[in-house]
Protein backbone atom coordinates (compact mmCIF):
# COMPACT_ATOMS: atom_id res chain seq x y z
CA UNK A 1 0.00 0.00 0.00
CA UNK A 2 1.45 3.27 -0.90
CA UNK A 3 1.47 5.94 1.54
CA UNK A 4 0.36 9.23 0.73
CA UNK A 5 0.84 12.61 1.66
CA UNK A 6 0.96 16.57 1.64
CA UNK A 7 3.69 18.90 1.88
CA UNK A 8 4.15 22.46 1.59
CA UNK A 9 8.18 22.74 0.78
CA UNK A 10 9.20 24.57 -2.60
CA UNK A 11 9.80 22.24 -5.65
CA UNK A 12 13.81 23.32 -5.70
CA UNK A 13 14.19 22.15 -1.91
CA UNK A 14 11.88 19.34 -1.41
CA UNK A 15 13.96 16.58 0.31
CA UNK A 16 12.89 13.54 -2.01
CA UNK A 17 14.13 10.96 -4.85
CA UNK A 18 12.08 12.72 -7.40
CA UNK A 19 10.16 16.27 -8.31
CA UNK A 20 7.68 16.08 -10.82
CA UNK A 21 6.54 19.56 -11.93
CA UNK A 22 4.31 20.29 -14.86
CA UNK A 23 5.34 22.21 -18.34
CA UNK A 24 2.61 23.20 -21.07
CA UNK A 25 2.87 23.22 -24.66
CA UNK A 26 4.82 25.91 -26.21
CA UNK A 27 7.27 25.11 -23.10
CA UNK A 28 4.90 27.34 -20.91
CA UNK A 29 6.45 26.65 -17.18
CA UNK A 30 3.77 26.02 -14.27
CA UNK A 31 4.61 27.60 -11.14
CA UNK A 32 6.27 24.97 -9.91
CA UNK A 33 8.66 24.52 -12.47
CA UNK A 34 9.45 28.16 -12.72
CA UNK A 35 10.41 27.36 -8.96
CA UNK A 36 12.85 24.85 -10.27
CA UNK A 37 14.05 26.76 -13.03
CA UNK A 38 14.84 29.80 -11.67
CA UNK A 39 16.44 27.92 -8.66
CA UNK A 40 18.97 25.92 -11.09
CA UNK A 41 19.54 29.13 -13.17
CA UNK A 42 17.62 27.79 -16.32
CA UNK A 43 18.79 24.60 -16.42
CA UNK A 44 15.13 23.41 -16.77
CA UNK A 45 14.17 25.62 -19.94
CA UNK A 46 17.46 24.57 -21.30
CA UNK A 47 16.73 21.03 -20.76
CA UNK A 48 13.28 21.17 -22.55
CA UNK A 49 14.71 22.85 -25.70
CA UNK A 50 17.09 20.36 -25.99
CA UNK A 51 14.76 17.74 -25.98
CA UNK A 52 12.35 19.56 -27.83
CA UNK A 53 9.44 18.53 -24.55
CA UNK A 54 6.36 19.04 -26.37
CA UNK A 55 4.15 19.76 -23.28
CA UNK A 56 1.45 16.64 -24.23
CA UNK A 57 -0.44 15.60 -21.50
CA UNK A 58 1.35 11.99 -20.32
CA UNK A 59 4.81 12.32 -21.51
CA UNK A 60 7.34 12.89 -18.88
CA UNK A 61 11.00 13.95 -19.39
CA UNK A 62 13.21 13.06 -16.31
CA UNK A 63 16.64 15.75 -15.50
CA UNK A 64 19.29 14.68 -13.39
CA UNK A 65 21.17 16.52 -10.50
CA UNK A 66 20.15 20.21 -11.56
CA UNK A 67 22.09 22.54 -8.98
CA UNK A 68 20.36 24.61 -6.84
CA UNK A 69 18.08 21.61 -6.77
CA UNK A 70 18.08 19.50 -3.30
CA UNK A 71 16.15 16.18 -5.19
CA UNK A 72 18.66 14.65 -7.52
CA UNK A 73 15.94 14.05 -9.94
CA UNK A 74 13.22 15.98 -11.55
CA UNK A 75 10.56 14.76 -13.75
CA UNK A 76 9.16 17.10 -16.45
CA UNK A 77 5.30 16.11 -17.30
CA UNK A 78 3.29 17.28 -19.76
CA UNK A 79 0.68 19.30 -19.28
CA UNK A 80 -1.28 19.90 -22.03
CA UNK A 81 -2.31 23.52 -23.68
CA UNK A 82 -4.98 24.37 -20.61
CA UNK A 83 -4.56 26.44 -17.81
CA UNK A 84 -5.65 23.53 -15.70
CA UNK A 85 -5.20 19.74 -16.72
CA UNK A 86 -8.67 17.79 -17.41
CA UNK A 87 -9.96 15.34 -15.07
CA UNK A 88 -8.30 12.62 -18.17
CA UNK A 89 -5.06 14.60 -18.67
CA UNK A 90 -4.74 14.71 -14.57
CA UNK A 91 -4.79 10.80 -14.27
CA UNK A 92 -2.45 10.38 -16.96
CA UNK A 93 0.00 12.61 -15.68
CA UNK A 94 -0.32 10.64 -12.61
CA UNK A 95 -0.17 7.38 -14.20
CA UNK A 96 3.05 7.82 -16.28
CA UNK A 97 5.08 10.00 -13.13
CA UNK A 98 4.19 6.85 -11.24
CA UNK A 99 5.38 4.18 -14.05
CA UNK A 100 8.35 6.44 -14.51
CA UNK A 101 9.21 6.21 -10.98
CA UNK A 102 8.28 2.51 -10.68
CA UNK A 103 10.76 1.65 -13.66
CA UNK A 104 14.38 3.37 -11.99
CA UNK A 105 12.86 1.76 -8.75
CA UNK A 106 12.70 5.17 -6.51
CA UNK A 107 10.70 4.56 -3.20
CA UNK A 108 9.18 7.72 -3.51
CA UNK A 109 7.72 10.79 -5.86
CA UNK A 110 7.10 14.24 -5.06
CA UNK A 111 4.08 15.55 -7.33
CA UNK A 112 3.60 19.49 -8.08
CA UNK A 113 -0.32 19.00 -9.54
CA UNK A 114 -0.58 21.76 -12.08
CA UNK A 115 -3.07 24.62 -10.26
CA UNK A 116 -3.73 28.05 -11.61
CA UNK A 117 -6.66 27.94 -8.70
CA UNK A 118 -6.88 26.20 -6.14
CA UNK A 119 -9.61 24.35 -6.66
CA UNK A 120 -8.03 22.78 -9.48
CA UNK A 121 -5.05 21.75 -7.57
CA UNK A 122 -7.54 19.91 -5.15
CA UNK A 123 -9.12 18.48 -8.72
CA UNK A 124 -5.47 17.58 -10.15
CA UNK A 125 -4.33 16.09 -7.31
CA UNK A 126 -7.49 13.67 -6.98
CA UNK A 127 -6.83 12.50 -10.48
CA UNK A 128 -2.89 11.90 -9.73
CA UNK A 129 -3.95 9.64 -6.97
CA UNK A 130 -6.43 7.54 -9.12
CA UNK A 131 -3.30 7.52 -12.27
CA UNK A 132 -0.59 6.74 -9.46
CA UNK A 133 -3.15 3.67 -8.44
CA UNK A 134 -3.75 2.77 -11.72
CA UNK A 135 0.42 2.52 -12.60
CA UNK A 136 1.28 0.99 -9.31
CA UNK A 137 -2.08 -1.52 -9.03
CA UNK A 138 -0.89 -5.42 -9.10
CA UNK A 139 -2.50 -8.91 -9.20
CA UNK A 140 -0.07 -11.69 -8.04
CA UNK A 141 -1.71 -13.42 -5.82
CA UNK A 142 -1.86 -16.42 -8.17
CA UNK A 143 1.39 -16.54 -9.79
CA UNK A 144 3.20 -19.10 -8.49
CA UNK A 145 6.49 -19.53 -8.84
CA UNK A 146 7.26 -16.58 -11.50
CA UNK A 147 9.23 -13.86 -10.32
CA UNK A 148 6.93 -10.61 -8.54
CA UNK A 149 7.39 -7.33 -9.28
CA UNK A 150 10.09 -6.12 -7.07
CA UNK A 151 8.64 -3.45 -4.22
CA UNK A 152 8.79 -0.13 -5.28
CA UNK A 153 7.66 3.11 -4.59
CA UNK A 154 6.29 3.31 -1.10
CA UNK A 155 5.42 7.31 -0.66
CA UNK A 156 3.71 9.56 -2.98
CA UNK A 157 3.51 13.40 -1.90
CA UNK A 158 1.95 16.12 -3.26
CA UNK A 159 3.35 19.47 -3.15
CA UNK A 160 0.47 22.24 -3.50
CA UNK A 161 0.67 26.31 -3.88
CA UNK A 162 0.44 28.26 -0.88
CA UNK A 163 -2.85 29.40 -1.96
CA UNK A 164 -5.03 25.95 -1.29
CA UNK A 165 -5.96 25.73 2.20
CA UNK A 166 -4.58 22.87 4.40
CA UNK A 167 -7.85 21.70 5.61
CA UNK A 168 -9.15 21.58 1.65
CA UNK A 169 -6.23 19.77 0.73
CA UNK A 170 -6.42 17.05 3.06
CA UNK A 171 -9.80 16.22 2.62
CA UNK A 172 -9.36 16.02 -0.82
CA UNK A 173 -6.62 13.50 -0.45
CA UNK A 174 -8.51 11.55 1.97
CA UNK A 175 -10.85 11.04 -0.16
CA UNK A 176 -8.68 10.18 -2.97
CA UNK A 177 -6.72 7.78 -1.10
CA UNK A 178 -10.70 6.30 0.08
CA UNK A 179 -11.41 5.69 -3.07
CA UNK A 180 -8.35 4.07 -4.59
CA UNK A 181 -8.45 1.68 -1.35
CA UNK A 182 -12.12 1.30 -2.76
CA UNK A 183 -10.86 0.54 -6.42
CA UNK A 184 -8.06 -1.56 -5.63
CA UNK A 185 -10.29 -3.84 -3.87
CA UNK A 186 -13.18 -3.88 -6.38
CA UNK A 187 -9.95 -4.81 -8.87
CA UNK A 188 -9.18 -7.61 -6.51
CA UNK A 189 -12.16 -9.37 -6.26
CA UNK A 190 -12.74 -8.98 -9.94
CA UNK A 191 -9.36 -10.63 -10.72
CA UNK A 192 -9.19 -13.61 -8.30
CA UNK A 193 -10.32 -16.59 -10.29
CA UNK A 194 -13.52 -18.08 -10.37
CA UNK A 195 -12.40 -21.18 -8.42
CA UNK A 196 -11.28 -18.96 -5.64
CA UNK A 197 -13.89 -16.03 -6.26
CA UNK A 198 -16.62 -18.13 -5.02
CA UNK A 199 -20.42 -16.92 -3.94
CA UNK A 200 -18.89 -18.54 -0.17
CA UNK A 201 -15.53 -16.44 -0.74
CA UNK A 202 -17.85 -13.23 -1.80
CA UNK A 203 -19.50 -14.04 1.78
CA UNK A 204 -16.07 -14.50 3.70
CA UNK A 205 -14.58 -11.28 1.87
CA UNK A 206 -17.86 -9.29 3.51
CA UNK A 207 -17.35 -10.26 6.74
CA UNK A 208 -13.82 -9.46 6.79
CA UNK A 209 -14.37 -6.04 5.62
CA UNK A 210 -17.26 -5.36 8.14
CA UNK A 211 -14.73 -6.27 10.84
CA UNK A 212 -11.80 -4.30 9.97
CA UNK A 213 -13.96 -1.61 8.59
CA UNK A 214 -16.82 -1.18 11.54
CA UNK A 215 -19.92 -2.46 9.23
CA UNK A 216 -22.84 -4.37 9.56
CA UNK A 217 -22.63 -7.44 7.49
CA UNK A 218 -25.36 -10.66 7.34
CA UNK A 219 -24.17 -13.29 4.85
CA UNK A 220 -27.31 -15.23 4.35
CA UNK A 221 -27.38 -19.21 3.17
CA UNK A 222 -29.31 -21.07 0.46
CA UNK A 223 -31.80 -21.69 3.43
CA UNK A 224 -32.14 -17.88 4.56
CA UNK A 225 -32.58 -17.09 0.73
CA UNK A 226 -35.45 -19.64 -0.04
CA UNK A 227 -37.36 -18.03 3.59
CA UNK A 228 -37.24 -14.49 1.87
CA UNK A 229 -39.51 -16.12 -1.31
CA UNK A 230 -36.17 -15.32 -3.49
CA UNK A 231 -37.37 -18.17 -6.27
CA UNK A 232 -36.11 -16.19 -9.27
CA UNK A 233 -32.29 -15.71 -7.62
CA UNK A 234 -32.29 -19.64 -6.55
CA UNK A 235 -33.30 -20.52 -9.88
CA UNK A 236 -30.11 -19.43 -11.21
CA UNK A 237 -28.19 -20.83 -8.62
CA UNK A 238 -29.87 -24.74 -9.33
CA UNK A 239 -27.23 -26.07 -12.03
CA UNK A 240 -24.21 -24.98 -9.62
CA UNK A 241 -22.55 -26.88 -6.77
CA UNK A 242 -21.05 -23.73 -5.58
CA UNK A 243 -24.01 -22.51 -2.81
CA UNK A 244 -25.36 -18.78 -2.91
CA UNK A 245 -24.91 -16.08 -0.75
CA UNK A 246 -27.19 -12.94 -0.41
CA UNK A 247 -24.85 -10.50 1.69
CA UNK A 248 -26.18 -7.28 3.16
CA UNK A 249 -23.92 -4.53 4.14
CA UNK A 250 -25.08 -1.83 6.39
CA UNK A 251 -23.09 1.59 7.24
CA UNK A 252 -25.04 4.03 9.59
CA UNK A 253 -23.07 7.18 9.63
CA UNK A 254 -26.80 9.39 9.38
CA UNK A 255 -29.00 9.52 11.95
CA UNK A 256 -31.16 6.63 12.45
CA UNK A 257 -34.39 6.90 10.84
CA UNK A 258 -33.13 8.76 7.94
CA UNK A 259 -33.03 6.73 4.75
CA UNK A 260 -30.23 4.99 3.29
CA UNK A 261 -28.90 5.26 -0.39
CA UNK A 262 -28.95 1.59 -1.36
CA UNK A 263 -25.79 0.03 -3.81
CA UNK A 264 -27.24 -3.41 -5.29
CA UNK A 265 -24.34 -5.44 -6.72
CA UNK A 266 -24.59 -8.19 -9.44
CA UNK A 267 -22.45 -11.21 -7.95
CA UNK A 268 -22.16 -13.87 -10.59
CA UNK A 269 -18.97 -15.04 -9.75
CA UNK A 270 -18.87 -17.09 -13.05
CA UNK A 271 -21.43 -16.88 -16.03
CA UNK A 272 -21.11 -19.86 -18.25
CA UNK A 273 -25.18 -19.06 -19.35
CA UNK A 274 -26.27 -22.40 -18.07
CA UNK A 275 -28.05 -24.63 -20.68
CA UNK A 276 -28.18 -21.47 -22.84
CA UNK A 277 -24.77 -22.38 -22.95
CA UNK A 278 -22.21 -18.95 -24.41
CA UNK A 279 -19.89 -20.04 -26.92
CA UNK A 280 -15.88 -21.15 -25.43
CA UNK A 281 -13.94 -18.10 -26.58
CA UNK A 282 -12.92 -15.60 -23.95
CA UNK A 283 -15.43 -17.71 -22.00
CA UNK A 284 -12.70 -16.70 -19.40
CA UNK A 285 -14.06 -12.97 -18.91
CA UNK A 286 -17.21 -14.41 -17.23
CA UNK A 287 -14.89 -14.35 -14.07
CA UNK A 288 -15.75 -11.02 -13.94
CA UNK A 289 -19.22 -11.46 -13.91
CA UNK A 290 -19.05 -10.86 -10.51
CA UNK A 291 -17.79 -6.66 -11.19
CA UNK A 292 -21.07 -5.22 -10.23
CA UNK A 293 -21.04 -6.52 -6.64
CA UNK A 294 -17.42 -6.18 -6.40
CA UNK A 295 -18.19 -2.35 -6.82
CA UNK A 296 -20.74 -2.61 -3.97
CA UNK A 297 -17.77 -4.03 -2.04
CA UNK A 298 -15.26 -1.39 -2.76
CA UNK A 299 -18.27 1.60 -2.31
CA UNK A 300 -18.43 -0.20 1.50
CA UNK A 301 -15.04 0.10 1.78
CA UNK A 302 -14.56 3.75 0.81
CA UNK A 303 -17.36 4.96 2.97
CA UNK A 304 -16.57 3.21 5.42
CA UNK A 305 -12.83 5.27 5.81
CA UNK A 306 -14.66 8.85 4.75
CA UNK A 307 -17.50 8.05 7.41
CA UNK A 308 -20.00 10.53 5.45
CA UNK A 309 -23.05 11.50 7.80
CA UNK A 310 -25.42 9.74 5.77
CA UNK A 311 -26.78 5.81 5.91
CA UNK A 312 -25.54 3.85 2.94
CA UNK A 313 -26.82 -0.19 2.50
CA UNK A 314 -24.90 -2.22 -0.11
CA UNK A 315 -26.60 -5.77 -1.52
CA UNK A 316 -24.94 -8.86 -3.04
CA UNK A 317 -26.65 -11.20 -4.84
CA UNK A 318 -23.93 -14.22 -5.49
CA UNK A 319 -24.11 -17.31 -7.51
CA UNK A 320 -22.51 -19.48 -10.04
CA UNK A 321 -24.43 -19.67 -13.80
CA UNK A 322 -23.97 -23.71 -14.39
CA UNK A 323 -25.44 -25.94 -16.95
CA UNK A 324 -26.28 -29.33 -15.49
CA UNK A 325 -28.86 -31.99 -15.17
CA UNK A 326 -30.48 -29.96 -12.18
CA UNK A 327 -30.23 -26.31 -14.03
CA UNK A 328 -33.23 -24.09 -15.22
CA UNK A 329 -34.35 -25.26 -18.62
CA UNK A 330 -35.43 -22.73 -21.24
CA UNK A 331 -39.64 -22.35 -20.67
CA UNK A 332 -39.13 -22.76 -16.64
CA UNK A 333 -41.64 -20.59 -15.02
CA UNK A 334 -40.08 -19.02 -11.27
CA UNK A 335 -41.50 -16.89 -9.23
CA UNK A 336 -40.01 -13.83 -8.08
CA UNK A 337 -39.79 -12.43 -4.32
CA UNK A 338 -42.46 -9.46 -5.39
CA UNK A 339 -44.97 -12.43 -6.35
CA UNK A 340 -44.72 -11.88 -10.02
CA UNK A 341 -43.82 -14.69 -11.94
CA UNK A 342 -41.04 -15.12 -14.54
CA UNK A 343 -40.79 -17.76 -17.33
CA UNK A 344 -37.31 -18.31 -18.18
CA UNK A 345 -37.06 -18.00 -21.61
CA UNK A 346 -32.71 -18.02 -21.68
CA UNK A 347 -30.57 -19.10 -19.15
CA UNK A 348 -27.72 -16.53 -20.05
CA UNK A 349 -29.96 -13.50 -19.00
CA UNK A 350 -29.45 -14.52 -15.27
CA UNK A 351 -28.51 -11.16 -14.37
CA UNK A 352 -31.90 -9.72 -14.01
CA UNK A 353 -32.94 -12.26 -12.45
CA UNK A 354 -30.97 -12.42 -9.41
CA UNK A 355 -31.08 -8.52 -9.06
CA UNK A 356 -34.57 -8.45 -9.27
CA UNK A 357 -35.33 -10.15 -5.63
CA UNK A 358 -32.56 -8.02 -4.59
CA UNK A 359 -34.10 -4.81 -5.71
CA UNK A 360 -37.32 -6.41 -3.96
CA UNK A 361 -35.68 -7.10 -0.58
CA UNK A 362 -34.35 -3.05 -1.06
CA UNK A 363 -37.38 -2.13 -0.25
CA UNK A 364 -37.45 -3.10 3.32
CA UNK A 365 -34.62 0.09 3.93
CA UNK A 366 -37.06 2.64 2.87
CA UNK A 367 -34.72 4.28 0.54
CA UNK A 368 -33.56 7.53 -0.75
CA UNK A 369 -32.54 5.99 -4.27
CA UNK A 370 -31.26 2.33 -4.98
CA UNK A 371 -28.73 2.05 -7.85
CA UNK A 372 -27.90 -1.18 -9.13
CA UNK A 373 -24.56 -2.21 -10.44
CA UNK A 374 -24.41 -5.01 -13.34
CA UNK A 375 -22.09 -6.44 -15.72
CA UNK A 376 -25.99 -7.14 -17.60
CA UNK A 377 -26.26 -6.92 -21.20
CA UNK A 378 -23.49 -6.94 -24.30
CA UNK A 379 -26.05 -5.19 -25.98
CA UNK A 380 -24.60 -2.60 -23.38
CA UNK A 381 -21.30 -2.81 -24.63
CA UNK A 382 -22.18 -2.48 -28.04
CA UNK A 383 -24.13 0.66 -27.78
CA UNK A 384 -21.74 2.32 -25.86
CA UNK A 385 -18.22 0.85 -25.83
CA UNK A 386 -15.93 1.04 -23.23
CA UNK A 387 -15.50 4.25 -22.01
CA UNK A 388 -19.00 5.13 -20.91
CA UNK A 389 -21.44 2.66 -18.73
CA UNK A 390 -24.74 2.77 -19.54
CA UNK A 391 -27.05 4.72 -17.21
CA UNK A 392 -30.75 4.11 -17.09
CA UNK A 393 -32.99 6.09 -14.17
CA UNK A 394 -36.74 6.22 -12.97
CA UNK A 395 -35.89 9.69 -11.63
CA UNK A 396 -34.17 12.76 -13.56
CA UNK A 397 -32.13 14.32 -10.47
CA UNK A 398 -30.75 11.04 -9.99
CA UNK A 399 -29.90 10.18 -12.82
CA UNK A 400 -28.12 14.30 -13.54
CA UNK A 401 -25.82 13.25 -9.76
CA UNK A 402 -24.75 10.25 -10.99
CA UNK A 403 -23.93 11.67 -14.70
CA UNK A 404 -21.92 14.41 -12.89
CA UNK A 405 -19.63 12.53 -10.44
CA UNK A 406 -19.00 10.41 -13.67
CA UNK A 407 -17.58 13.83 -15.48
CA UNK A 408 -15.82 14.74 -12.83
CA UNK A 409 -13.69 11.69 -11.99
CA UNK A 410 -13.20 10.97 -15.37
CA UNK A 411 -15.64 7.74 -14.64
CA UNK A 412 -18.43 8.30 -17.02
CA UNK A 413 -22.01 6.83 -18.13
CA UNK A 414 -24.41 7.88 -20.91
CA UNK A 415 -27.72 7.87 -20.37
CA UNK A 416 -30.02 5.48 -22.12
CA UNK A 417 -33.91 5.57 -22.70
CA UNK A 418 -36.14 3.64 -19.88
CA UNK A 419 -39.47 4.04 -21.30
CA UNK A 420 -43.06 1.93 -21.03
CA UNK A 421 -42.83 1.68 -24.76
CA UNK A 422 -39.80 -1.01 -24.43
CA UNK A 423 -41.97 -3.16 -21.90
CA UNK A 424 -43.56 -5.25 -24.58
CA UNK A 425 -41.06 -6.92 -25.68
CA UNK A 426 -41.29 -9.04 -22.14
CA UNK A 427 -44.76 -10.18 -22.63
CA UNK A 428 -45.28 -13.78 -22.09
CA UNK A 429 -48.30 -16.48 -22.53
CA UNK A 430 -46.70 -18.28 -19.33
CA UNK A 431 -45.94 -16.29 -16.77
CA UNK A 432 -46.31 -12.14 -15.88
CA UNK A 433 -42.98 -11.62 -17.88
CA UNK A 434 -40.56 -13.08 -19.78
CA UNK A 435 -36.64 -12.69 -18.92
CA UNK A 436 -35.81 -11.79 -22.71
CA UNK A 437 -37.14 -9.83 -24.96
CA UNK A 438 -35.94 -10.35 -28.83
CA UNK A 439 -31.88 -9.12 -30.00
CA UNK A 440 -33.38 -5.00 -31.09
CA UNK A 441 -32.37 -2.61 -27.79
CA UNK A 442 -31.22 -5.50 -25.41
CA UNK A 443 -29.40 -3.34 -22.77
CA UNK A 444 -32.72 -0.95 -22.80
CA UNK A 445 -35.14 -4.35 -22.23
CA UNK A 446 -32.78 -5.78 -19.63
CA UNK A 447 -33.36 -2.39 -17.59
CA UNK A 448 -36.88 -2.18 -18.34
CA UNK A 449 -37.60 -5.78 -16.82
CA UNK A 450 -35.43 -4.55 -13.59
CA UNK A 451 -37.73 -1.38 -13.62
CA UNK A 452 -40.60 -3.44 -12.87
CA UNK A 453 -39.04 -4.67 -9.39
CA UNK A 454 -38.52 -0.90 -8.52
CA UNK A 455 -40.97 0.85 -8.65
CA UNK A 456 -41.27 2.04 -5.09
CA UNK A 457 -38.53 4.63 -4.94
CA UNK A 458 -36.64 6.17 -7.29
CA UNK A 459 -33.84 3.95 -8.91
CA UNK A 460 -30.79 4.29 -11.21
CA UNK A 461 -29.49 0.93 -13.34
CA UNK A 462 -25.58 0.67 -13.86
CA UNK A 463 -25.01 -1.90 -16.73
CA UNK A 464 -20.87 -1.72 -16.56
CA UNK A 465 -20.19 -4.96 -18.95
CA UNK A 466 -18.04 -2.80 -21.43
CA UNK A 467 -16.07 -0.88 -18.43
CA UNK A 468 -15.65 -3.35 -15.44
CA UNK A 469 -12.73 -5.05 -16.47
CA UNK A 470 -10.65 -5.06 -19.94
CA UNK A 471 -10.24 -8.05 -21.85
CA UNK A 472 -7.08 -8.60 -23.67
CA UNK A 473 -3.53 -7.51 -23.87
CA UNK A 474 -1.15 -6.28 -20.97
CA UNK A 475 -3.50 -4.58 -18.82
CA UNK A 476 -5.70 -7.70 -19.10
CA UNK A 477 -7.78 -6.96 -15.32
CA UNK A 478 -10.74 -5.70 -13.53
CA UNK A 479 -10.89 -1.70 -13.88
CA UNK A 480 -12.56 -0.75 -10.72
CA UNK A 481 -15.36 0.88 -12.24
CA UNK A 482 -17.38 2.85 -11.18
CA UNK A 483 -16.42 3.04 -7.52
CA UNK A 484 -14.57 6.66 -8.33
CA UNK A 485 -18.06 7.54 -9.52
CA UNK A 486 -20.09 6.06 -6.56
CA UNK A 487 -17.66 7.32 -3.99
CA UNK A 488 -18.14 11.10 -5.90
CA UNK A 489 -21.33 10.45 -5.67
CA UNK A 490 -21.92 9.84 -2.11
CA UNK A 491 -19.84 12.44 -0.69
CA UNK A 492 -21.16 14.96 -2.49
CA UNK A 493 -24.76 14.09 -1.06
N1 LIG B 1 -22.94 -11.43 -18.13
C1 LIG B 1 -23.59 -11.30 -19.37
C2 LIG B 1 -23.40 -9.93 -20.02
C3 LIG B 1 -22.03 -9.58 -20.46
C4 LIG B 1 -21.66 -9.74 -21.78
C5 LIG B 1 -21.11 -9.04 -19.59
C6 LIG B 1 -20.41 -9.39 -22.20
C7 LIG B 1 -19.84 -8.70 -20.00
C8 LIG B 1 -19.50 -8.86 -21.33
C9 LIG B 1 -25.09 -11.52 -19.19
O1 LIG B 1 -25.45 -12.38 -18.18
C10 LIG B 1 -25.60 -12.09 -20.46
O2 LIG B 1 -25.19 -13.16 -20.80
N2 LIG B 1 -26.46 -11.37 -21.14
C11 LIG B 1 -27.00 -11.82 -22.38
C12 LIG B 1 -28.45 -11.43 -22.41
C13 LIG B 1 -29.19 -12.03 -23.55
C14 LIG B 1 -29.29 -13.52 -23.39
C15 LIG B 1 -30.56 -11.41 -23.62
C16 LIG B 1 -26.21 -11.14 -23.49
O3 LIG B 1 -25.84 -9.98 -23.35
O4 LIG B 1 -25.97 -11.79 -24.50
MN1 LIG C 1 -25.45 -14.41 -18.80
ZN1 LIG D 1 -24.12 -12.57 -16.63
Amino acid sequence: MIEFSLRTAHPSNTRTDVVAVAVHEGQKLSWAAQNIDAASQGALSAALKAASFSGRAGVVLPLFNLSGVTAARVFVYGAGNATALSAKDARASGRALAAAAVEQELLELTIYPLADSAQDALDALRQMVLGVSDATYRFEETKGTSAKSKPSLKRVRFGLPESVEAAAAAATLKTAVATIHGVEFTKYLGNLPPNHCTPARLGEEAKKLGKSHGLKVTVMDRKAIEKLGMGSFLSVTNGSDEPPRFIVFEYGGGKKGDSPTVFVGKGVTFDTGGISLKPAADMDHMKWDMSGAGTVFGVMKAVAELKPKQNIVGLVAACENMPSGKATKPGDVFKSMSGQTIEVLNTDAEGRLILCDALTYAERFKPRAVIDIATLTGACVVALGSHNAGLFSSNDALADAILASGKKVNDRFWRMPLEEDYQEALNSNFADMANVAGRDGGAITAACFLWRFAKKYDWAHLDIAGVAYKGSGKEKGATGRPVAALVDYVMSL
